[in-house]
């Protein structure tokens, strides 16, 4: 099936939608009505509240972190671990008394975890002040959902899946007006066995090329300079599709953009990592040299288990391919500690592994059992505690990694984008192509541009001085 034919603008029914919900809050607001979106969880979230941001401003909302004073409040939801998930249950309780405070409020929750229907059930029962609840792939219909509801309309539950699809020209509002996120795919095909992404996200999809590059276009125009490109698996782009471009391919394409930025893009599984695009992250000098490769495991039979699909030896030949191509890249990986059946010798393959990739950090995650994924089945005998100290003992070996790295940095010139305020005053900070933070002296009106940066010392930072 050709899939680009999937691809759709946003409903003109929906825009008739906004204009609706636009008049009837002139009609009730005398001053404009407050919107405040929390966001968990990955990237992915954050790019999909930066559309339902667009939308809730197109339709007359101010945003708002305060969500005291917010009159609709919406929830962007996480589902990946049972932590990220128990967050949003408190939270969500505290709905019931903002509601009495303020009548009229709305509150809505979206997302992954929003997707499942054991959820959406629980909400439904014993959350009776949530208005709206929706699933990932109708999110451009948030119009409509607050126009049915603040008309007088019942609660609305909408999980449907519209696998395939892909809704263009949302309006989008921008976190940030120096890094930005564009999405280049949803959703996942891999089915890792302990992941519930795939069951909430649907399958891959791949947008169409043009539209990547005229929102890459947009952004640059807009003065942001560092774009990260966004998909769980960034390597299989446009493989879903009839269209003849890869992720190596598309990188070379943004990179020939003129403008000094910088080209990010996140993640990339290491089954689907070709030299193409290791041999295009070398030649593309708008590529920042960082490569967030996740491993999960150190142990053959634990990634067999996963269902990863690559063994120990072929993640390090890749790891090796790239480091022949750029000496300096950095690399950074996430592991999972004690998936059922995990044993102490598997769990010390994986402490082998980073020690002898060197990483210059890691994203480390307890197991967390998924209902409905294949590992939630599995057999898992050994303690949380036990699970606890192995995870100890990975971040005081990572500790030691990361701390040598970055001795190691010292006396080296590295050129940043300074992209913050420094922890101590007349500092600032900004990242290294390898997305290292450097802290130097300077001032506020520094962030946005580039400086060479030689570093000088590690104490709770890295702190350098800027070479002229
Ligand atoms: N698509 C990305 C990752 C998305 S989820 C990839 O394949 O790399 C981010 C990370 O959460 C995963 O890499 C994994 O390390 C972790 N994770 C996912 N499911 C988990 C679970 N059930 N328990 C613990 N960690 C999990
Ligand atoms: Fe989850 Fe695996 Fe897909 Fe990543 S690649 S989102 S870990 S199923
Ligand atoms: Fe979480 Fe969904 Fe991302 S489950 S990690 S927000 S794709």
């Amino acid at each position: 099936m050709n899939r680009e034919q999937h691809t759709i603008e946003l409903p003109a029914e929906q825009l008739a939608y906004m204009e609706r919900v636009a008049s009837l809050l002139s009609e009730s607001y005398v001053v404009p009505p407050k919107a405040c979106v929390t966001t968990y969880g990955c990237q992915q979230n954050v790019s999909d509240s930066e559309r339902i941001q667009g939308m809730l401003v197109k339709m007359g909302y101010v945003l708002t972190d305060n969500m005291d004073e917010a009159d609709f409040i919406l929830y962007n939801t996480c589902a990946v671990r049972g932590h990220a998930e128990d967050r949003v249950w408190g939270n969500i309780g505290t709905i019931k008394n903002k509601k009495q405070k303020r009548p009229g409020l709305i509150a809505a929750v979206c997302g992954c975890m929003a997707q499942q229907e054991s959820v959406a059930e629980r909400i439904r029962r014993s959350y009776p002040y949530i208005d709206l609840v929706f699933g990932t792939h109708v999110l451009w219909r948030l119009p409509e959902f607050l126009y049915r509801r603040l008309s007088g309309g019942g609660r609305i539950f909408e999980l449907s899946m519209e696998e395939n699809r892909i809704v263009e020209s949302l309006p989008v509002h921008r976190d940030g007006t120096l890094k930005g996120w564009l999405p280049i795919m949803y959703g996942c095909n891999n089915f890792c066995t302990y992941c519930i992404v795939p069951y909430v996200r649907g399958r891959e999809r791949s947008r169409e090329p043009d539209r990547i590059l005229a929102e890459a276009e947009e952004m640059i125009a807009a003065g942001i300079k560092e774009i990260t490109l966004l998909g769980q698996n960034v390597n299989s782009y446009g493989l879903d599709a009839s269209f003849d471009l890869n992720f190596a391919g598309l990188l070379r394409r943004l990179n020939a953009f003129p403008g000094d930025f910088r080209i990010r893009f996140m993640t990339s599984h290491p089954k689907d990592c070709t030299l193409e695009l290791l041999d295009a992250m070398r030649d593309c000098d708008k590529v920042c040299k960082h490569l967030h490769l996740p491993v999960q495991s150190g142990s053959d039979r634990i990634l067999k288990l996963m269902n990863r699909r690559y063994t120990r030896e072929d993640y390090l030949a890749l790891v090796a391919a790239a480091r022949e191509r750029m000496p300096e890249i950095t690399l950074t990986s996430d592991i999972i500690v004690g998936f059922p059946g995990e044993t102490y010798e598997d769990f010390l393959q994986t402490l082998d592994l980073i020690r002898e990739v060197e990483y210059s950090s890691l994203f480390t995650f307890i197991y967390s059992p998924r209902e409905g994924t294949p590992a939630a089945r599995m057999s898992d005998p050994i303690s949380r505690a036990e699970k606890g100290r192995w995870f100890q003992q990975l971040l005081k070996a990572q500790e030691e990694i990361s701390e040598r790295l970055n001795q190691a940095m010292i006396g080296h010139t590295y050129q940043v984008l300074c992209d913050d305020t420094g922890r101590a005053p007349g500092y600032v900070a900004g990242h290294t192509s390898g997305n290292i933070v450097l802290e130097f002296p300077g001032v506020p009106q520094d962030i946005g541009s580039y400086f060479n940066v030689t570093v000088q010392e590690l104490t709770n930072a890295l702190y350098g001085a800027v070479i002229k």
